[in-house]
């Protein structure tokens, strides 16, 4: 589907108008990912984050864009990886879809995803791309095309997981 796509690079430079952020349940910013776009973002992303609460894993949770190019972030938590006996995949699928939710809630037209749960959480890469580009693909607004993907891969392996992947 060419509404599907992967690239290298740094999600922080994306201009879309969704980014995704692999958080932690705190929602109070962190390392990798998540700590990029905290810093790419600026305070303001922290301080309406602080309002949200946390976030529960699986679950997903909107916040505006700030100095980012991307017009909003939907910050997720992803699944840390004990063995795949403890409802991981099932917590990661739903990341994406729950992702994908609020993107269309609010009528956006593009969203980039990160390698959720591929870093520190240790969710192995080609198992986490399976589980992102099926959800992607079997999601309406993408076979539509109301809705355009970019799977944002920040080292050479995680973007051939996914160009094998795409079809
Ligand atoms: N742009 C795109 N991808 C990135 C970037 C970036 N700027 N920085 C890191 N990544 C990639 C990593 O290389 C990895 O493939 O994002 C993927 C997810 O890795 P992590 O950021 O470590 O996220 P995750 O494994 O989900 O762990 C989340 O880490 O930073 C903390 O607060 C976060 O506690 C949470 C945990």
């Amino acid at each position: 589907m060419q509404n599907v796509t992967a690239l290298r690079g740094d999600i922080t430079q994306i201009r879309c108008d969704v980014i995704v952020n692999a958080a932690n349940t705190t929602l109070l910013g962190g390392g990798g990912v998540d700590g990029a776009i905290h810093g790419a973002a600026g305070p303001g992303l922290l301080e309406e984050c602080r309002r949200l609460g946390g976030c529960n894993t699986g679950d997903a949770k909107l916040t505006a864009g700030y100095d980012l190019p991307a017009k909003y972030v939907v910050h997720t938590v992803g699944p840390v990886w004990h063995g795949g006996e403890h409802n991981e995949e099932t917590l990661l699928r739903q990341c994406y879809s729950r992702a994908l939710d609020l993107a269309e809630e609010i009528g956006a037209r593009s969203i980039a995803f990160p390698a959720i749960s591929t870093g520190v959480y240790m969710f192995p890469a080609d198992l986490a791309a399976d589980i992102a580009v099926a959800t992607i693909y079997n999601r309406k607004a993408i076979i539509d095309g109301e809705l355009d993907a970019i799977l944002v891969a920040f080292d050479q392996k995680t973007l051939d997981l996914y160009q094998e992947r795409l079809t």
